[in-house]
């Protein structure tokens, strides 16, 4: 949908912010472009809506040059989001939200309907319609701009470093919350952020740029983590990245074992049986979760709680990944990760070597499939 074709920015006083950039950014996904400060992401965002001018190259829109529709047309069809969300601080938040439907002529009522469904949609709470943005958490000021940019329905939202001012937990919540919209609403998101993490938890594809604006990788969030293109890209992408991979890898094939586990008022034969772990996983009625207990500790009927070693963090099969599971049998001083079901019931066990192997079985995938793309 969007191509940039060899752009360059010269600006005025001779500094190169982007310098012959190309890249396909895919219809209805996220793409991230990130890399660090001054290295011409905002520069390069704001070429996408004309408000800054290439000096060299072109950008087309669905396969037309975009200095051949008029600006604001251009603009209507893009969501704009900034740092700090950019409102007007004089306007209620229903206001702002309602600004571009009634730039398009929309009658009041109509527009306020439309702010009051997306306040809904991006999570904000009914009562803040009439407050004003000074009277708002950094947080909800964001959904709000957010919002705002989405008022119009355009199919396109730029969005530059819009959740670097909150803090982190605020910043993950706007992440999830992003994800979430974009299953809803399939936008053609283009992201910039300078934290990779964020690129790699948010981008289908992402695009690393280094100082003067050139293209170092663009690629997906697991190839540039599996396969950096050169040290600059790997020293971008930091420390854990063998870890940070193994979040794209499915936990749904791992070999669970139901034979750990026993329910808190389990019989004294039932907690005799030898198993495969030398822990038995205690739940409770529910077959929630409750701690790992020594055969020796465990008594038929009066299973002390205070006896029991911590069960880390489960993991859910098939929907959390490899290294969730690795970190809950990382966190438990059993080794052992325990597996829930979506209500947070034990459905089984699995030992650090077994996820192990899984990782290695992963790895041999990823290599057989490169191989096959190599052969073609
Ligand atoms: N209006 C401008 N005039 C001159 N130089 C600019 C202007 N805007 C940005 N720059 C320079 O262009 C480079 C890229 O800036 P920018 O695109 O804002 O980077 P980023 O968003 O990656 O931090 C920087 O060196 C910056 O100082
Ligand atoms: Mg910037």
């Amino acid at each position: 949908m969007i191509r940039i074709e060899s752009v360059t920015k010269r600006y005025p006083d001779g500094t190169v912010a982007v310098d012959h950039l190309s890249l396909e950014i895919p219809d209805r996904a996220i793409t991230v472009l990130v890399g660090p400060s001054g290295c011409g992401k905002t520069t390069t965002l704001r070429m996408i809506n004309r408000m800054v001018e290439p000096s060299e190259g072109s950008i087309l829109l669905d396969g037309r040059d975009i200095r051949q529709q008029p600006v604001d047309t251009l603009r209507r069809s893009m969501g704009y989001v900034i740092q700090n969300a950019g409102l007007f601080q004089h306007r209620t938040i229903v206001d702002n939200i309602a600004t571009v439907p009634r730039l398009l002529g929309w009658g009041k009522q109509k527009a306020r309907a439309r702010a009051a469904e997306l306040m809904e949609r991006v999570g904000l709470d009914s009562a803040l319609a009439k407050r004003y943005p000074y009277q708002l958490s950094g947080g909800q000021q964001q959904r709000v701009g957010v919002a705002r940019a989405l008022a119009a329905d355009p199919p396109v939202l730029l969005m530059d470093e819009p959740f670097s001012a909150v803090d982190p937990v605020v910043r993950k919540g706007l992440q999830d919350e992003l994800l979430r919209l974009q299953d809803e609403l399939g936008k053609t998101i283009v992201f910039v952020t300078h934290d990779i993490d964020e690129a790699i938890k948010l981008g289908t594809m992402v695009a690393v740029l280094r100082t003067g604006g050139r293209l170092a990788q663009f690629a997906p969030p697991a190839e540039l983590l599996s396969a950096p293109a050169d040290p600059f890209v790997e020293d971008f992408l930091g420390a854990d990245r063998g870890i940070r991979r193994l979040s794209f890898f499915p936990s749904g094939d791992l070999e669970l074992q139901t034979a750990p586990l026993v329910a808190v008022d389990a019989d004294a034969k039932r907690l005799a049986a030898p198993g495969p772990a030398p822990y038995l996983l205690v739940t409770d009625h529910d077959g929630k979760p409750l701690g790992w207990g020594a055969p020796d500790d465990l008594t038929a009927g009066r299973i002390d709680p205070a006896l029991l070693l911590p069960y880390g963090r489960p993991f859910v099969p098939g929907k959390d990944s490899l290294r969730t599971a690795l970190d809950g049998a990382v966190l438990s001083p059993t080794g052992w990760a325990v597996a829930v079901d979506g209500e947070g019931r034990a459905v089984g066990v699995v030992s650090q070597q077994v996820i192990g192997e899984a990782i290695r079985d992963a790895h041999g995938r990823v290599a057989d499939r490169a191989g096959v793309e190599a052969a073609r």
